[in-house]
């Protein structure tokens, strides 16, 4: 599959319409983590440098095609600008339109303007193309800067590639080349930890490593439904009753594969998930009935790091214990900084995804010690999992059709 890049196209004086993803926490109207903006920082710079007119769009949160305040990108604009080192980000209060269309027509080269959220409009989520064609008559170029939605079909991500001639941005560049590097051939043994809330959301996820990996640890809630299977007393954890036969399923074929399985073998009970409430520590054949589960134990954890110790590739997603409410992070931590001890030093090929898990390698101070953290949360998922990316090949396709056509990205066999 070829992508044309930055590299082959010449953006002087054009209007650059880039997906970005600033799908960001937001509290009081002020961004609460930055790192999806720090990431599209590159591929800003780079045109701005290269005098385009850059015109940022993205969607934020879920606001199923209607306009709520909550959900503006205007707080997004305030966070760019400090990113960019104090560059005016102009927004516009509409995405299409003549309010945009003037707000544009109004760019000097150099400078970058952000559209309100597109999913205001119920057009982008159905990849409406008649929405993609009125985004397109803003611009002369897109770039898809945004692997982490490039699971979606919409219209400002696969639709809008008919209309205009198309780009992978930098980041997109970056997030293709080491997912594939190192997870295409990766270096066995391979390691995957799955974490997590439930099961029911990352069942392809854990059927699709059941097949390729040789060391699976399950932990996070999803890990209680396992245990349920096995016919174990999970007390008032959260456990997927009805997710059993599935569980079971997956036990099997890890099984017939030989592939190493880790569940918690102790864990960390409580009678509620509240800060600094009393816990301990007991093998997973005592947990009580009015107690629940809410992180591994030390034999657990033992476990886990030594299967890391012969492993040299693991790929991780989901957090082992409830991390944000101590001290039941301290599982998830204490892994994390061993992965990255391991990576530092050489041994190991750590690639982590998805939002929690790149908010516990922040939390544990080691995000910039794996080997890489996808900006991908779902997008990671389905990758992993093999499935067809509507944005990547609508990309592929743009540059297949000759509306610019260069090589430069191989993705995956021909
Ligand atoms: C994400 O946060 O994973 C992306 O922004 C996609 O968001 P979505 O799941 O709402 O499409």
């Amino acid at each position: 599959m070829k992508l044309s890049t930055l590299d082959q196209v010449d953006v002087a004086g054009k209007v650059v319409l880039v997906r970005a993803d600033y799908n960001v926490p937001l509290k009081n109207n002020k961004v609460t983590d930055v790192t999806r903006i720090k990431k599209t920082v590159a591929t800003i710079q780079e045109l701005r440098e290269k005098k385009a007119r850059v015109v940022l769009i993205s969607h934020l949160g879920r606001p199923k095609g209607h306009n709520m305040p909550e959900y503006s990108l205007r707080p997004v604009a305030a966070s760019l600008y400090k990113e960019l080192g104090q560059v005016p980000v102009f927004f516009s209060d509409e995405t299409i339109g003549l309010t945009a269309a003037s707000l544009i027509d109004s760019l000097q080269p150099g400078e970058v303007a952000l559209l309100e959220n597109l999913r205001f409009y119920p057009e982008e989520e159905r990849n409406d193309e008649n929405f993609a064609a009125k985004l397109a008559q803003l611009a002369d170029i897109y770039v898809n800067d945004a692997f982490s939605v490039c699971h979606r079909a919409h219209a400002s991500v696969d639709a809008i590639t008919k209309f205009l001639p198309s780009y992978a941005g930098r980041l997109l560049q970056e997030e293709i080349r080491q997912l594939e590097t190192q997870l295409h051939s990766p270096r066995r043994p391979v390691m995957a930890i799955v974490g997590g809330a439930k099961i029911s959301t990352k069942l392809n996820l854990l059927k699709s490593l059941a097949q390729r990996v040789d060391v699976l640890a399950i932990g996070g809630g999803m890990a209680n439904t396992f245990l349920h299977a096995q016919g174990y007393e999970v007390g008032q954890s959260l456990c997927e009753k009805e997710m059993k036969h599935e569980a079971v399923q997956i036990l099997a074929d890890l099984s017939r594969r030989g592939c190493v399985t880790i569940l918690p073998t102790d864990v960390v009970v409580a009678a509620e998930p509240v800060a600094g409430v009393k816990s301990r520590i007991v093998p997973v054949t005592d947990v009580p009935k009015d107690q629940m589960i809410l992180d591994v134990g030390p034999k657990t954890i033992d476990d886990i790091v030594s299967n890391i110790d012969h492993c040299n590739t693991l790929i991780w997603n989901g957090s082992i214990g409830v991390n944000e409410i101590a001290p039941f992070e301290y599982a998830t931590m204490l892994i994390a900084r061993h992965t990255a001890l391991q990576t530092q030093s050489g041994k190991l090929v750590s690639i982590a995804g998805g939002g929690d898990t790149a908010a516990a390698l922040n939390q544990a101070s080691c995000y910039d010690d794996f080997t890489y953290v996808s900006m991908g949360g779902g997008a990671f998922l389905e990758w992993l999992e093999g499935k067809p990316m509507p944005g990547i090949e609508a990309l592929h396709h743009a540059a297949q059709e000759g509306i610019i056509a260069f090589e430069n990205i191989t993705l995956g066999k021909e």
